[in-house]
């Protein structure tokens, strides 16, 4: 670790030390966030996305008795294999669960647009957390509740983002060292606390990036989101939890198949699929099917 990040980090610490009179209490850090869904969700549809581990289902459930409907709960893990499926079972609970990976066009069709998407702990499990983002905006009408681990402001760095694997042990203790909201948290955060985890198809429960405050609010931006509050929230700034609104404008970038259904259509007729005015046409019903071979 070098000098300049013990240095840092400590400051850090101290200068958090001194603000805790100010700082949100930790117990009532996570009740404010189902105070929030008592507010927001009655009457609406609601995702929980990512809604499996450490909560099996909890958030989709809660949302559902404050009145939301209707809810739904999704994941790349098995709802059998928690307690997900035999809760809704207990519950009488009419969740749906949707299994996939939020980065798969075919899945984020599949989940369907809600008016209040809910997603905490998931957008640094993956080497793409911009991509995560801009599936989450397909999928929102009305608010996103995004949690997420950040990392400090690096002075003079305004939008930095650390990316965690293959940083030697002493690199990545000062990022260790930050969120403390349990003892059991930062040795368990692999990429962070311990190494990374190099076996094939088990990437994404590593933590991959360390996102400033100040980058997340510009990917926020880049995925068509605008902030409506970002919340005082005790583990702050190592995690933070943003509110916000979809924005009216298409994605910056082409649907994932679009240039190899562009290459579809040429070789099969000679035409070029329209590029500028795509996502107008396609809200026209103009873009015609295109088989690909
Ligand atoms: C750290 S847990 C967070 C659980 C809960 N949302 C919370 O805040 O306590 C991350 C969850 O996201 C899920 N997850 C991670 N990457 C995902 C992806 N690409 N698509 C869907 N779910 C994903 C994991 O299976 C896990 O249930």
């Amino acid at each position: 670790m070098s000098l300049l990040s013990r240095t840092w980090g400590r400051w850090e610490r101290q200068r958090r030390r001194r603000r805790r009179g100010g700082r949100p209490l930790k117990e009532d850090w996570l009740p404010s966030q189902y105070d929030w869904i008592r507010t927001q969700a009655p009457g609406k549809s609601f995702v929980d996305v990512g809604g499996l581990f450490m909560r099996n289902g909890e958030v989709a459930f809660f949302a559902e008795e404050a009145g939301a409907e209707p809810v739904t709960c999704f994941d790349v893990g098995d709802p059998d294999l928690c307690e997900f499926a035999v809760d809704r079972e207990r519950r009488g609970s009419s969740v749906r669960f949707v299994q996939g990976n939020l980065e798969d066009p075919a899945t984020v069709a599949e989940i369907g647009r809600h008016q209040i998407v809910w997603c905490t702990g998931v957008i640094y499990h993956t080497p793409n957390p911009l991509a995560q983002l801009i599936q989450l905006r397909e999928i929102t009408t009305e608010l996103l509740f995004l949690g997420t681990l950040t990392i400090p402001e690096i002075p003079g760095f305004p939008h930095a983002c650390v990316y965690y694997p293959y940083l030697p042990e002493a690199e990545r203790e000062p990022y260790a060292a930050g969120p403390d909201w349990g003892r059991e948290v930062p040795a368990g955060l692999l990429g962070i606390g311990a190494p990374i985890d190099e076996t094939p198809m088990r990437g994404f429960g590593n933590c991959w990036w360390g996102i400033s405050l100040s980058a997340l609010r510009a990917m926020l931006r880049s995925a068509r989101f605008e902030i409506v509050e970002e919340r005082r929230i005790f583990p702050s700034p190592y995690l933070s939890e943003i509110v916000a609104r979809p924005i009216d404008a298409d994605p910056m970038l082409p649907p994932q198949d679009y240039f190899r259904r562009r290459g579809a259509l040429r070789e099969k007729t000679g035409e070029r699929l329209v590029f500028d005015r795509y996502y107008d046409e396609l809200r026209a019903g103009k873009i015609p099917d295109i088989e690909p071979g």
